[in-house]
């Protein structure tokens, strides 16, 4: 069996991460995680460490500009050849260079049900929006800001009492659950992505 392997690049805790670990763990998963990086120092490094598996870090703060910061975002991923690029929880928008060369081999998890609430504060926005209920989705990565083709999402339930921390958790539990699954499913060949992605350009 041929291992699809995966580069997922972080900004914070990294618990989508660490699932996707467990889960590349079982000699069944057909995808391996190869590399891990990041904006930032962020906590969900230690993971990568745990598991044995390389990571970089290319702070933003250093760069005099997104272009210059994505180009060496792009040359640390490209060491590692992945076949797919995962943004879990990275916290800043890839200039457009980068997307266009990993397009369309890399996808973005996102804690709402796209296309409502988009953007960094999908949690947030859901609760001031007083809505009953929210999602998970699992995208294509394009130019826009969380506008990609949705190749997997699921609705979550919002509860009275809710606030961003135990709304996002449960957000996360489906997030994990959508993200390992297409992770398989494009290892497969169940999930095509350069079908999904020149669909939506037919669409657009
Ligand atoms: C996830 O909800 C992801 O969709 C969002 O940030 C969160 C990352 O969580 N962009 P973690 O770092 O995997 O715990």
């Amino acid at each position: 069996m041929r291992v699809l392997t995966v580069a997922v690049l972080i900004s914070g805790t990294g618990s989508n991460l660490k699932a996707l670990l467990d889960a590349a763990a079982d000699p069944d998963y057909p995808a391996h995680v190869v590399v891990v990086g990041a904006d930032r120092d962020a906590d969900g490094l230690a993971h990568a460490e745990e598991f044995g598996i390389p990571s970089f870090t290319v702070p933003y703060a250093r760069f005099a500009s997104r272009e210059e910061w994505g180009a060496q975002l792009h040359e640390q991923l490209s060491v590692w050849h992945p076949d797919l690029v995962v943004l879990s929880g990275l916290m800043r928008l890839l200039p457009a260079a980068v997307v266009d060369a990993w397009t369309p081999r890399i996808i973005n998890t996102h804690p709402a049900y796209l296309p409502e609430f988009p953007g960094a504060h999908g949690v947030r926005d859901a609760l001031a929006a007083g809505v009953s209920q929210t999602g998970a989705s699992v995208i294509l990565v394009d130019n826009g800001v969380d506008s990609g083709p949705v190749l997997a999402q699921e609705r979550v339930p919002v509860f009275v009492g809710d606030d961003e921390r135990t709304l996002h958790e449960r957000i996360k539990h489906v997030e994990r659950r959508l993200l390992i699954d297409v992770v398989r499913r494009v290892a497969q060949g169940d999930l095509d992505l350069a079908a999904a992605s020149a669909d939506a350009a037919a669409h657009r």
